[in-house]
């Protein structure tokens, strides 16, 4: 097995340019899932995929449709009696608008420096390149040591509409030991990471309707109630002055800190002064009576993710809005569930918003908090092989940010998931000028070929 360790990290070291060349291939592909414009785009990613297995010689590869946007499907158990590893990615990413604060073109891969600029080049085609390229080094160099299912998703970033029934239609398909899921970050390059718990987010479009067209702010205003000015208003009681989100009965069901889990966050490698570099901000803002790690990490959170009403074009138009639109979202922790948090705001708004205006809401995506169960051969398989890479011992951090297959799996398939991925707090994800380092892409290559030997000491 040192052979093959050697033999492998080898390969991975003498394919650098064929991996880069795969990586460019499926970053040049637009696979905007929210977009209907890119369905074309959206399929052939994933037929892109499918083909890299086949290349890989896994079995049973498939495209399989869904309501949306298809799911890749692949297999290879030809190692009887040796746990079975289920590889998670999605092939989709985020729009890439506003287009013009992009310094190169989000779907042509360019490098600049050490960094490889694109949409999808973080989050997540690149972590999910790591995993393939992992597979590919061992398969060419005496072949895997354990059984896997592949699973590439292409609604991710829409919230995994079609992924609850998928996997509660394919459980038997889909057994496993466990998950790895590479769709994750590290916290600064010298920082090995292994991501221990995720934040669910429930997400809302919420319209202010008043007048029935736009009125003359002259001869109406004083008598109409600005619905801008209501969202306006609507909005600022979501926060009290502690920073603390008013929905009614937002925090019962929010867990409580222990001592433990705040004496783990506090020895993180990142405090106040890596937000206040990473974000420009003059000051940081959040609940109060809580460090900068716990508000994103382990407190949940509101935010507004888009405004839009009256003019809002060059130069001025006196106009009373006939609306008011803001997207609403709100992250959430154990044992928060989004179909609660729907209520309290139904109730926020039931209470709050002024007779004189109507009110809308539509329901966007939806995904459960989770926190990994730490007690699995993957974590300690994973932890010993960015030890091995970094040279040091990985941190466990709770993330802010949604990966909801990861509750999904724990709930529908009893799965556990090692979440390791190698983007950066810099990598501007889901923003203009989205890239990965590329080192560190590499050095997450090599981790990945140790993972899947250390499972099989
Ligand atoms: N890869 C991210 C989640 C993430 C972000 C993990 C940063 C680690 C560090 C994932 O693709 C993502 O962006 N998820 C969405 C989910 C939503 C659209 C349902 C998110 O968090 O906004
Ligand atoms: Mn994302």
């Amino acid at each position: 097995m040192a052979d093959q360790r050697n033999a492998a990290l080898q390969y991975a070291h003498d394919n650098k340019e064929n991996f880069l060349r795969a990586y460019r291939e499926i970053l040049a592909i637009p696979s905007i899932s929210s977009d209907q414009k890119h369905v074309e785009d959206i399929n052939r990613a994933a037929k892109w995929l499918a083909a890299q297995l086949q290349h890989l010689g896994m079995e049973k590869v498939q495209v399989i449709p869904t309501a949306q946007h298809p799911i890749v499907y692949g297999e290879w158990l030809g190692a009887p009696g040796a746990p079975t590893v289920l590889i998670y990615g999605h092939y989709d990413v985020q729009p890439v608008d506003p287009l013009d604060l992009w310094k190169t073109a989000p779907f042509e891969p360019t490098i600049i420096g050490e960094d490889i600029f694109a949409r999808g080049a973080s989050d997540m085609k690149g972590q999910a390149l790591v995993a393939l390229k992992a597979v590919e080094s061992l398969i060419q160099t005496g072949g895997l040591p354990g059984n896997i299912k592949w699973l590439f998703e292409g609604e991710e970033e829409i919230g995994s509409p079609s992924l609850e029934d998928f996997l509660t239609r394919n459980k038997d398909m889909l057994a496993c030991d466990f998950a790895v899921n590479p769709d994750s970050g590290m916290m600064g390059k010298e920082y090995p990471t292994i991501t221990n718990a995720l934040r669910g987010i429930a997400y809302f479009e919420l319209r202010i309707h008043g007048p029935k067209h736009d009125l003359h702010s002259g001869i109406y205003g004083g008598v109409v109630h600005n619905p801008a000015i209501v969202l306006a208003e609507l909005i600022a009681g979501m926060h009290d002055d502690k920073g603390r989100v008013t929905l009614p009965g937002f925090y019962d069901k929010v867990r409580d800190l222990s001592k433990k889990d705040r004496e783990e966050m506090a020895r993180l490698p990142i405090d106040e002064k890596h937000f206040l570099e990473q974000t420009g901000v003059p000051a940081l803002y959040g609940e109060a009576g809580y460090t900068a790690n716990e508000r994103t990490g382990a407190r949940p959170t509101l935010d507004v993710n888009g405004l839009l009403s009256g003019f809002t074009e060059e130069g001025s138009k006196t106009v009373l809005p006939a609306w008011a639109m803001g997207k609403i979202s709100m992250r959430l922790v154990p044992d928060q569930e989004p179909a609660e948090v729907k209520k309290q705001l139904i109730q926020y708004l039931n209470e709050k918003a002024p007779a004189d205006v109507r009110w809308e809401l539509k329901e966007h995506q939806g995904g459960r908090p989770s926190i990994s169960n730490m007690d699995n051969i993957g974590i300690q398989a994973m932890a010993k092989s960015l030890e091995t890479v970094w040279g040091k011992r990985p941190y466990f951090h709770r993330e802010g940010g949604s990966i909801p297959v990861v509750a999904q799996m724990q709930s529908l398939l009893g799965v556990e998931s090692v979440i390791a991925g190698f983007s950066l707090p810099d990598d501007n994800v889901h923003a203009p000028n989205e890239k990965q380092n590329l080192p560190n892409w590499y050095r997450g290559i090599d981790a990945y070929i140790h993972f899947f030997l250390n499972l099989h000491k």
